[in-house]
């Protein structure tokens, strides 16, 4: 069962105030789940209603824009934004004051920004099928272009050119299915501000060797979009950091590979305590 809890974040320097959509599910302590994009919560569904719930209050956020959270009316969603978001969602939720975040990708962004800005309310760090680096001069160039696309031709026209990369060739019709109806069902405005986000976040490689909490690395064998090799380096350069390299998964292992992914999870909160 799935319960819907709205989380007030407030206005800062890097947004506007927004109200938060957080689907939970489980018992015990809070571990938030932040979907990548242009995605939302439903992202998480298969590993939320698996066995993880027997260990952690599984918190999935819906970022601002995205899923059943409203837009907030922000030009860019920063990852400093979607990061003090989390934070507040955290203070609502956990007895403890502390979560296990857990980030795909753009979520990835935000919990390393997370890790960088609120390290007292992380109590652990998994980093799933994302990177450290900025964009690179053609990734920005590619997020004008897309910028465009987006708002010429529509969400779904996003979903065409996305849904190649994200998913192993031998992904799951239904896997196919679900991606495209969610990145087609986001909003425009919300892709718009997402790929501003994402152009303009910061370089957190130099964080990486400073982060103190116990920290997974989770990357899909055929990840196109943020591949193996940049995972280990990524796993390297965090102290006692472990990788896991789920075969048969692209860019979506939680949905392409979940009793995988929910297996490398467990055996990592297990051994973090
Ligand atoms: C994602 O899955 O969140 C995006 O592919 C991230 C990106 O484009 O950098």
């Amino acid at each position: 069962m799935s319960e819907l809890r709205w989380i007030d974040a407030p206005a800062s320097a890097h947004g506007n105030a927004a109200r938060l959509a957080v689907h939970t599910t489980g018992a015990g302590p809070l571990a938030v789940l932040l979907h990548g994009y242009p995605l939302d919560h439903r992202m998480w569904d298969a590993v939320r209603h698996g066995g993880l719930g027997a260990r952690r209050t599984l918190a999935a956020i819906d970022l601002r824009g995205h899923g059943a959270s409203p837009a907030a009316g922000d030009d860019a969603h920063a990852m400093e934004r979607f990061a003090d978001d989390v934070a507040a969602a955290v203070d609502a939720l956990a007895p403890d004051g502390r979560a296990d975040v857990v980030g795909l990708s753009m979520g990835g962004y935000a919990a390393l920004a997370f890790a960088e800005r609120h390290p007292q309310r992380l109590r652990s760090l998994a980093l799933v099928d994302t990177r450290a680096a900025a964009d690179a001069p053609a990734a920005r160039m590619a997020r004008e272009a897309a910028i465009a696309t987006a708002t010429t031709q529509g969400a779904a026209a996003i979903a065409d050119a996305m849904l190649p990369k994200l998913l192993a060739p031998s992904a799951a019709p239904a896997v196919a299915a679900a991606l495209r109806a969610m990145i087609a069902g986001t909003p425009v405005a919300t892709i718009v501000a997402d790929l501003r986000g994402l152009r303009d976040r910061a370089d957190r490689t130099a964080l990486l060797p400073t982060i103190a909490a116990p920290t997974l690395v989770v990357v899909g064998e055929h990840d196109a979009i943020t591949p193996a090799a940049e995972a280990e380096a990524m796993a390297r350069a965090i102290p006692g950091a472990r990788l896991v390299v789920v075969p048969g998964a692209g860019h979506m292992t939680p949905m392409e590979q979940p009793m995988a992914f929910a297996a490398a999870l467990t055996a990592f909160w297990d051994a973090a305590g």
